[in-house]
């Protein structure tokens, strides 16, 4: 599998209201940190995220974490 963009070497914090929201896992999305359908023809796809009560959210916004969604430390290797 090819390697996801980075869209930026660190985390988008984000006040999250209750919700379910779709994760960009491809890098391409131009609505970061959500998906935004550009991830079409490639081998990603989004990752489902359900805010049960609104809170601050740390997505990962380089796209190389093991814990997707969300932020694990893994852009400080990159
Ligand atoms: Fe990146 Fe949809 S735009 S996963
Ligand atoms: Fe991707 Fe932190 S921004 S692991």
């Amino acid at each position: 599998m090819s390697n996801p963009t980075v869209a930026q070497k660190f985390p988008y914090v984000k006040d999250m209201p209750a919700g379910t929201y779709y994760w960009c896992a491809c890098g391409n999305s131009k609505t970061q940190p959500l998906c935004d359908g550009s991830h079409k023809g490639t081998a990603f796809s989004p990752v489902k995220v359900d805010v049960a009560v609104a809170k601050k959210v740390a997505f990962c916004g380089c796209k190389h974490s093991k814990n997707a969604a969300f932020c694990d430390g893994s852009h400080s290797k990159l």
